[in-house]
């Protein structure tokens, strides 16, 4: 039996080898974020792989012939705010229609409830995909709270994508949202006492903006 039935992590090498340099301290601002969106785009590919399709007749320029086209709705596409940004120009590479709810909340310093302070809803949640993208699955508690807020404005499919998860954050969302698949490039030892994950990156958000 699985640890994490629902994680996947993407071996594929060239994943690999743009998140050692997405590591790397030196790698610079420009660098860093060029990286960042070439890896969303190769988790987006991984991610969309099973969209349905419907058959449709194309006449190319020799004959006519059946091929497919996506069926449905746009997908949607979920950044957690900040960090979340720095990953949609990647996904916009490979699904430019894709529609994009951007998802901002805080965890209040007293009651530590998660407070919303931007989202807008889908209209026809239930018959689209939605993307949650945040590079950091760190204690999922941001990540539990923002699929929660989607699951009651209807979504009914939602994946998450993250660049590095740690296993604490992955426990933590995979209990809290069984029927959530998770797509990382890596899954990595655990947090520090600052509830950043080692090794990591990193603070995304400062790598990303610079602030
Ligand atoms: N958020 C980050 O940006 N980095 C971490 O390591 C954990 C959370």
């Amino acid at each position: 039996m699985k640890r994490f039935p629902t994680l996947t992590i993407s071996n594929h090498p060239l994943i690999q080898h743009k998140l050692t340099y997405i590591r790397d301290k030196t790698t610079p601002k420009k660098v860093f974020k060029e990286l960042v969106d070439e890896v969303g785009t190769l988790l987006a590919y991984e991610i969309t792989k099973n969209l349905p399709v419907r058959a449709v007749q194309v006449e190319t320029p020799l004959e006519s012939t059946v091929c497919h086209v996506i069926q449905g709705k746009n997908v949607v596409l979920v950044p957690l705010l900040r960090a979340g940004l720095g990953m949609v120009d990647g996904v916009l590479n490979l699904i430019p229609n894709c529609s994009i709810c951007h998802l901002g909340l805080y965890r209040d310093h007293q009651t530590f409830e998660p407070v919303t302070y931007y989202f807008r809803p889908m209209a026809e949640p239930e018959e689209r995909m939605f993307i949650m993208v945040d590079p950091m699955l760190a204690t999922g508690g941001s990540a539990i709270a923002s699929a929660e807020l989607l699951k009651k404005n209807g979504a009914k499919n939602i994946k998450f994508m993250c660049l590095v998860a740690a296993p604490e954050g992955v426990e933590a969302f995979q209990h809290a949202h069984p029927d959530i698949e998770i797509f990382a490039a890596a899954l990595d030892n655990g947090l520090n006492d600052n509830a950043y994950i080692l090794p990591g990156l990193g603070d995304a958000g400062d790598r990303l903006f610079g602030t």
